[in-house]
C-alpha cells in the first residue's frame, strides 16, 4: 500500500506510431504498456491499418505481428504491395495463446521481449486450458485476460483486432471493452473509399476522437484537412442540405447533412436518420411543430450525414432542423451558411462546448454566414463574416 502523493506521477511514455492520424485517436501516441482494441466490418482496413503502424514501430522497437487468419505468405504479400520496410518486423502465425506468449516473451532485442504486439484477430485464438472452440465466448474472455495480463506485465503495447457482429457490435463478449484500455472502432460508408477511426473508450486520451484515411491502392492515407471530404460541393445550391459545424473529440469538423422530407403515403410516416440518432430526429420534429409552428405528420423525413460519419452531439439540432425545414420549403439555404447549436424542448437555443473554435473552423473553410447560439457568440465577430446568434428555434427561423 502507498499513499497517492507517493506514486511518481510519471507521465506515461508514448511512442509515435508513424502514423499521425492514428496516435491522435491514441490520445497522442501508442502508450507503453497498453491494449488497444480495433474493431469493424470484415475488409475494412483492420489488418491493413496495423500492418502499417507496425512496420513503421518495428524500426525502433520490436515488434511481433501474430495472425491467426492470413498465411505468412498473404501478410508478406500485402506488405511487398504497400513497399513497407519490413526487414525488422516478426511474423507469426499461431492461435495457441500460451505458445504465442512464450515466443513473445523471447522474441525481439535482448532481453527486452516484443514490445508491440499485435494480435490479429482475438476470435482466432484458444488457450489451452479451455476445451471450447476458437471464437467461443469463454475463448475469447480467456486469451484476451491472458494476454492484458502479460502487456501490464511486461510494458508490452498490444493491439487486439476483434471482429463485428452484423449488428455492428464487437463479438465476444463485452467484457472485452472493459479489460482493454482503448476501443478504437473503424467507421465508414461502404463503397466509399474513406475510413474513419474512433475511439469509443481510452484511458490515455479524448473519446469519440477521430482519425481520417483513404483506402488507397497503396494502402491507408492519411486525409490532414478531413472538413473537405464530408462536404459535397454542389454546382447549384439545393434544397435540404445544411452544413454543420461540430467537434468530434479535440478537433472541429464541417459536415453536411441532409434531409429529404416528402409526402407520405403511410398512416405512419417514416423517420430515418442515417449517422444520427432517430430518437433525437423524432423529438426534433416535435420541437420544430411546437415551438416553430411547422407540423410534418404527413410526410416522411429522411436525413443522412454525407461521409458515412456519425454524429452523437447536440450541436447537429439547428443544422438538422434547418436541413429538414429547407427541404419542406424546397428553398436552398443561403450559399455560405454554417450551424451549430442545441436544440431544447422549450424550443431554446442552447450554447455547446468550443463555440469560438467552431466559428474559427467555418471562416477558415470560407464560410460567411454562421448560426450559433447566442452564448457562444463572440464579442466581436471575425473579418468577413455574419455572426447570427439566436436564443429561441424562433430567431433562427425568422433569421432564413
Ligand atoms: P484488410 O486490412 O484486410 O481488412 P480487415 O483486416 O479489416 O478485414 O483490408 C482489406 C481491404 O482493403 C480489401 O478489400 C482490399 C483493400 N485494400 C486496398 O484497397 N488497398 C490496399 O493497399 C490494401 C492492402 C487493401
Ligand atoms: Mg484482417
Amino acid at each position: 500500500m502507498r499513499k497517492l502523493s507517493q506514486v511518481a506521477a510519471e507521465s506515461t511514455q508514448r511512442t509515435a506510431t508513424g502514423m499521425p492520424e492514428l496516435d491522435r485517436v491514441l490520445g497522442g501516441g501508442l502508450v507503453q504498456g497498453s491494449v488497444v482494441l480495433i474493431g469493424g466490418d470484415p475488409g475494412i482496413g483492420k489488418s491493413t491499418l496495423l500492418i502499417q503502424a507496425l512496420a513503421s514501430l518495428s524500426d525502433r522497437l520490436p515488434s511481433l505481428y501474430v495472425s491467426g487468419e492470413e498465411s505468412a505468405e498473404q501478410i508478406s504479400l500485402r506488405a511487398q504491395r504497400l513497399g513497407l520496410p519490413a526487414e525488422r518486423l516478426e511474423l507469426l502465425t499461431e492461435t495457441c495463446v500460451e505458445r504465442i506468449l512464450q515466443i513473445a516473451g523471447k522474441a525481439g532485442v535482448g532481453q527486452d521481449g516484443a514490445r508491440i504486439l499485435v494480435l490479429d484477430s482475438i476470435q482466432t485464438f484458444y488457450s489451452e486450458q479451455l476445451s471450447s472452440a476458437p471464437g467461443s465466448v469463454s475463448q475469447v474472455r480467456e486469451s484476451a485476460a491472458q494476454l492484458v495480463r502479460f502487456a501490464k506485465q511486461t510494458g508490452t503495447s498490444l493491439f487486439l483486432v476483434g471482429h463485428v457482429t452484423k449488428e455492428g457490435a464487437l463479438a465476444g463478449p463485452r467484457v472485452l471493452e472493459h479489460m482493454v484500455d482503448t476501443v478504437l472502432y473503424f467507421e465508414g460508408e461502404a463503397g466509399s473509399q474513406f475510413r474513419l477511426v474512433r475511439a469509443i473508450k481510452n484511458r490515455f486520451g479524448a473519446v469519440n476522437e477521430l482519425g481520417v484515411f483513404a483506402m488507397t491502392d497503396k494502402g491507408l492515407k492519411e486525409i490532414a484537412n478531413p472538413s473537405a471530404i464530408f462536404l459535397s460541393r454542389h454546382d447549384a445550391e439545393v434544397s435540404g442540405s445544411a452544413i454543420l459545424v461540430t467537434r468530434e473529440g479535440t478537433r472541429p469538423l464541417l459536415v453536411e447533412v441532409q434531409a429529404l422530407v416528402d409526402q407520405s403515403p403511410l398512416a405512419n410516416p417514416r423517420r430515418v436518420a442515417l449517422g444520427l440518432e432517430q430518437n433525437r430526429l423524432s423529438m426534433l420534429l416535435a420541437v420544430l411543430h411546437r415551438h416553430g409552428g411547422i407540423g410534418l405528420f404527413d410526410q416522411d423525413v429522411y436525413l443522412n450525414v454525407v461521409g458515412g460519419v456519425r454524429i452523437s452531439e447536440t450541436a447537429a439540432d439547428l443544422p438538422v432542423l434547418l436541413a429538414v425545414l429547407s427541404s419542406f420549403r424546397d428553398r436552398p439555404l443561403p450559399q455560405g451558411l454554417a450551424a451549430f447549436g442545441e436544440v431544447g424542448l422549450a424550443g431554446e437555443i442552447r450554447p455547446v462546448p468550443n463555440g469560438q473554435e467552431r466559428l474559427r473552423e467555418a471562416v477558415k473553410h470560407g464560410f460567411t454566414r454562421v448560426i450559433l447560439p447566442k452564448s457562444n457568440a463572440p464579442k466581436s465577430a471575425p473579418d468577413g463574416v455574419q455572426v447570427i446568434a439566436v436564443s429561441r428555434l424562433s430567431e433562427a427561423l425568422d433569421a432564413l
